[in-house]
């Protein structure tokens, strides 16, 4: 028996049924459009049809004419307050609306405030816009060319398309490992652009009290916190008079990190007019112009001995930024990418050089499921060890095997200059193999091709990392990348844990309170999880990159650890006995939360209650080994998936259910980038896939079913041992897709075809080979 009578059922490792679907079921979640306020006005944007123009003038008097409408906002407005351009989480500018030329298709260049939404959208037929169009540039390559139009004059200095240039690894050392390679392999590949497509589009309730001057903003915000003093610096206001409450979301994806226009201009129309107003986002509006993902260009090469050990990486990244660098990355180096290129691999040598380029596009580039382009180096690693085993002639999963850093070499330090925490990665491939029947199906597949059927298996070993901190290494805008918890018990033994991080659906109120049951003893169900309120939780960076269980979930329960020291001494105290004796006699945590308020000792505080702020010592390193299986349609190219298996490593599971379903979740994702997701643009700059008619999303009827598996490999420094994983099926399912795709082909020598892979691109594939019918 312990000193605090805990119960002790392990909260940790169960499959507690979802807190927060009980008022989801019944309809009574509480989303941005579901907030309305006395004497609210509406919002609407209008967005330029042209992707780069330059703007000679803008006519607003008939819009403002149409009775109901109560201000038209232009770019010239809000240049008289400085607030035509902000600031966005990358150190870049990004215009809120234009005033000099457009530099996107769907760039927001006015916004018409009414008192009901329909008038506001109807004005926008009403406001007159001259626009000289100017010559577009679509890709990055086009925009690093010489002689390319600079999209960016309005910045001083900025004399080409050019944003950034890293490097990372040893130029020299991978030089002298492709000079004495056996056999090197090349790949060159495309990641195409996809979106995050939240269910929820974007959108704000802004209400400034004019007698107090107080800025209370609803807003689908993955970052609070971040976004308050954000809206400090850009519009000057005082940031203890800001508050943002970010309710329920309807899903985030990296798509709800960066600032919006429409945000901003829905504050200051509520500044200046003293009422509250609402802006909410359409689909296109959403496809159009926020934070899209992926759209990275990657040509690499791997050297490998005669005996398939991988030596040597060389890769060059390019990536379209769009017309500004909005994608809240780290301020020090390209995180995420340079972690992980080398994969789950042992290669001693590497050097990786990435760059980035504005083109007329929307801004974006955001941790889609993935934390930083995870998602691509993990799929391009993926890509050329398949490669690889296709032109040594050996098995893919045993070249995996072969060259898999082992698991006495963690913490690993990469050749890329990163240190793994932990990996086992053998057994998670086992497990895959061992499920998905490799040695079975590699005979079937012998037999099909010879009855003239083509059915391929697919493998990706990935390894992602998540959770940033530490904050010595990441920040944005300066702040430092830390997470905290705030948890206060109250006399009768319920519970109030305050999180700086944000849920948009990832069940935070579920597993947050199991943290805190397992490590007090005060079940889930009497832990209220609070988030998304500024003025009422801690200061945190917020959700995206799977950073919260990592960070916030150890701040948890590190300051769980301090409530439960403190209730040591109430206990101690209580039984009038020493805290070393306390291993024999007992009080519950409700009899001591009752007695810190009543009858706590002479010369403590009353009350038990205790923050955290969380500053991890390193990222984690989940992992895992997918295999999926398809056949391939010879006369039509459409290819059905047979089977997946997954096998993730994420450490201790908090709540399995919940983890699940976020596999399940990258894994639909992963399937939708490989098979149907693209979003392209014609040579003028017009996106296609602004609606959901060309922009397919897979649905319950397309989607595969996966089978799971797991491993457990726990964080060595993490409190509870976890790792995140809200992405790491997003990151490697799409290379086991495409893998899977090519394995089907690749007797008749099909290497490479970028996603997605739709049926007359794989068609066209088998052609060439001659395998169509
Ligand atoms: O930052 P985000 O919540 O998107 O990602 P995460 O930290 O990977 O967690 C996603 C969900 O899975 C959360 O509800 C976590 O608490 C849960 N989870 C878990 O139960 N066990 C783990 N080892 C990791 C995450």
């Amino acid at each position: 028996m312990t000193a605090v009578e805990t119960e002790h059922k392990g909260w940790l490792g169960r499959s507690v049924k979802r807190k927060e679907d009980a008022r989801f079921i019944v309809g009574r979640g509480n989303y941005i459009e579901d907030i309305k306020l006395p004497g609210m006005l509406h919002m609407a944007i209008l967005r330029s049809p042209y992707a780069h123009a330059k703007i000679n003038s803008i006519d607003t008097s008939r819009a403002m004419e149409l009775p109901g409408v109560v201000v038209v906002v232009t770019g010239d407005v809000l240049a008289e307050h400085k607030l035509a351009w902000m600031p966005t989480l990358s150190g870049d500018t990004q215009a809120v609306l234009a005033t000099d030329k457009v530099r996107m298709q769907g760039q927001e260049v006015a916004c018409v405030i009414a008192e009901d939404p329909y008038v506001a959208h109807d004005a926008l037929e009403l406001i007159d816009v001259d626009y000289e169009p100017l010559p577009v540039v679509t890709t990055p390559q086009a925009a690093l060319e010489d002689g390319a139009p600079v999209i960016r004059d309005d910045k001083e200095g900025q004399t080409d398309n050019r944003i950034y240039h890293w490097e990372a690894g040893d130029a020299e050392a991978t030089e002298q490992a492709f000079a004495e390679a056996d056999k090197v392999v090349r790949l060159v590949t495309h990641y195409p652009r996809c979106h995050p497509a939240p269910l929820e589009c974007c959108g704000c309730v802004a209400d400034v009290n004019p007698a107090t001057g107080k800025a209370t903003i609803h807003m689908t915000s993955q970052a609070p916190h971040a976004h308050r003093t954000v809206f400090a610096l850009v519009a000057g206001l005082p940031e203890q008079n800001i508050q943002i409450i970010s309710p329920d979301i309807g899903g985030g994806f990296g798509n709800k990190v960066p600032v919006y226009p429409g945000y901003v201009v829905a504050t200051a129309a509520s500044l200046l007019l003293g009422r509250p107003v609402k802006w909410i986002e359409d689909r296109t509006g959403n496809l159009i112009s926020t934070g899209f993902a992926r759209d990275f260009y990657m040509d690499g090469e791997l050297a490998l001995k005669e005996d398939g050990t991988m030596t040597g990486l060389r890769v060059n990244m390019l990536s379209d930024q769009g017309y500004a660098y909005a994608d809240a990355q780290p301020s020090k180096f390209r995180a995420g990418l340079f972690h992980i290129v080398t994969g789950s691999y042992d290669i001693p040598a590497a050097h990786v050089v990435t760059d980035g380029a504005y083109t007329n596009k929307a801004p974006g580039g955001v941790a889609y499921r993935c934390s930083f382009r995870v998602t691509e180096a993990s799929f391009f690693i993926e890509r050329l060890v398949q490669t690889a085993a296709y032109e040594l002639g050996v098995d893919p999963a045993e070249l995996r095997r072969q060259n898999f850093i082992p698991p006495e070499k963690f913490p690993y330090t990469s050749a890329t200059g990163f240190e793994y925490d932990s990996g086992n990665y053998e057994p998670a491939l086992d497990q895959a193999l061992q499920r998905v029947g490799y040695k079975v199906l590699r005979e079937e597949q012998k037999r099909a091709r010879e009855e003239g059927r083509l059915l391929g298996i697919g493998l990706a070993s990935f390894t992602e990392v998540v959770g940033a901190g530490p904050s010595r290494h990441y920040d944005i805008l300066g702040i430092k990348m830390f997470d905290s918890a705030e948890l206060r018990v109250h006399p009768t033994g319920k519970a109030i844990l305050k999180l700086g991080v944000k849920s948009q659906g990832q069940g935070h109120e579920t597993t947050f309170a199991q943290i805190v049951a397992e490590e007090l003893g005060i079940p889930p169900e009497d832990i209220a999880v609070q988030e998304g309120d500024t003025d009422n939780t801690p200061y945190g960076l917020g959700t995206y990159a799977s950073r919260s269980t990592p960070v916030a979930g150890a701040a948890t329960a590190v300051a769980a650890r301090k409530v439960r020291d403190k209730a040591r001494k109430l206990a101690a105290h209580l039984l009038e006995a020493s805290e070393d004796d306390l291993e024999w006699r007992a009080k519950t945590i409700q009899e001591i939360a009752f007695a810190a308020y009543t009858d706590h000792p002479e010369g403590m505080e009353a009350g038990l209650e205790a923050t955290n702020y969380y500053d991890p010592p390193n990222m984690t390193f989940p992992f895992g080994t997918y295999a999926v299986v398809v056949e391939v349609d010879r006369g039509t190219g459409a290819w059905d998936v047979k089977k997946v298996v997954a096998v993730d490593d994420c450490g201790t599971r908090i709540n399995p259910m919940i983890v699940e379903g976020q596999i399940m979740g990258g894994l639909t994702e992963g399937y939708g980038t490989a098979a149907m997701e693209l979003i392209t643009f014609d040579e003028d700059g017009n996106c296609i896939g602004s609606n959901f008619t060309d922009y397919l999303l897979p649905g319950s009827w397309e989607t595969p079913a996966f089978e799971l598996g797991e491993t457990v490999t726990p964080s060595p420094h993490h409190p509870i041992g976890a790792k995140g994983v809200g992405e790491s099926a997003t990151v490697g399912s799409p290379a086991a897709y495409v893998n899977a795709v090519i394995d089907a082909l690749a007797h008749a020598g099909v290497r490479n075809i970028d996603m997605p892979l739709t049926s007359d691109k794989v068609w066209s594939a088998l052609n060439e080979v001659g395998l169509a019918e």
